[in-house]
Parts: C-alpha cells; sequence; structure tokens
C-alpha cells in the first residue's frame, strides 16, 4: 500500500512538473495523496466514479477517469486521461479510454449519464454514450 502511494504520488507529480494539461497544479505530499486516495475509494465503492490505471512492471504509468458534473449536469460524465511522460504514444492513452468505457457504467445509468466530455471543452462538442 505505502509502494502504490508513493507510485501514485510520483506519477501525479510528475504531471504537475511538466505543467500537463491536468487539473492539478500543485505538487502533492504524502498527506494530500492520502486524502485525495481515500476520497477516490469512496467514490470507486460506492459506484460514483470509472478510474483505470496502466501499469507498466508494476509502476503506474497512466491513468483515465470518467466523473460525473454535479448536480443538473450529472448527465456528463468529465473524462480525464494522462500518460506519464516516457510511455506516451505507443497506445497506452487509447487503451486506458477504451477500457474506461468497458466499465459497467453504473453511476452513469442511476445518473443518466448519456455524455462524455473532456475538461477543457463544452458538453456540446462531447462523445455522446
Ligand atoms: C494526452 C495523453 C494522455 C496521450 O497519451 P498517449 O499514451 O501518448 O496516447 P496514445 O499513444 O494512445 O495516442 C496518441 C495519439 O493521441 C494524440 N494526442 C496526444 N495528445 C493529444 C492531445 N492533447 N489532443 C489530441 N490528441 C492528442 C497523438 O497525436 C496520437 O495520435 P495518432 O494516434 O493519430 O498519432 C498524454 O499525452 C498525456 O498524458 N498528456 C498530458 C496530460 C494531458 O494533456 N491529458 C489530456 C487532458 S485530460
Amino acid at each position: 500500500m505505502g509502494g502504490d502511494l508513493d507510485d501514485m504520488l510520483d506519477f501525479i507529480n510528475s504531471l504537475v512538473d511538466e505543467e500537463a494539461m491536468i487539473a492539478a497544479n500543485q505538487k502533492q505530499t504524502r498527506e494530500s495523496e492520502i486524502d485525495w486516495l481515500a476520497r477516490k475509494l469512496t467514490n470507486l465503492e460506492k459506484d460514483r466514479i470509472i478510474h483505470v490505471v496502466a501499469e507498466v512492471d508494476g509502476r503506474m504509468v497512466g491513468s483515465c477517469e470518467v466523473e460525473p458534473r454535479p448536480g443538473r449536469f450529472s448527465h456528463v460524465g468529465v473524462l480525464g486521461v494522462s500518460v506519464k511522460d516516457g510511455y506516451r504514444e505507443v497506445g497506452i492513452g487509447q487503451e486506458l479510454m477504451k477500457e474506461a468505457e468497458r466499465q459497467p457504467p453504473r453511476w452513469a445509468s442511476r445518473a443518466s449519464c448519456r455524455k462524455c466530455s473532456p475538461p477543457t471543452t463544452e458538453p456540446s462538442t462531447s462523445t455522446r454514450r
């Protein structure tokens, strides 16, 4: 568990370091990562989100998450995908997105989620499920 946590911390901080187009813009600490992981696990257990990761040699190198927007916009899932520098352009990002799509969308049916949108564009340009 400690190893997994350090691995996730290394993953997110490598993206922050390169100023990748992800929501996080500040380096995470072990404490903030523990809080983040606890929230994720709760949301996963309650089928509120879809989250898949890619590993190479047991190390996390990619992540893809779909999370519904709140309230009245819960029919739109916000999709985030990231792959660690050094592992890009070999298909991991696409495979992560395909795998996320294959996950049983229990939260989507509950929230009537019908669209997926990247975080930086309006839902009208999104992919319909
Ligand atoms: C975007 C990202 C996830 C792609 O991962 P990857 O494993 O290299 O992707 P794949 O190898 O599966 O696919 C590469 C394809 O995606 C395209 N691509 C890469 N980044 C892209 C972007 N920002 N916008 C559109 N297309 C992109 C490549 O041109 C390539 O296209 P091709 O197959 O037609 O040549 C990775 O570059 C990354 O983590 N970037 C930093 C974080 C980020 O910008 N995430 C997206 C916003 S949520």
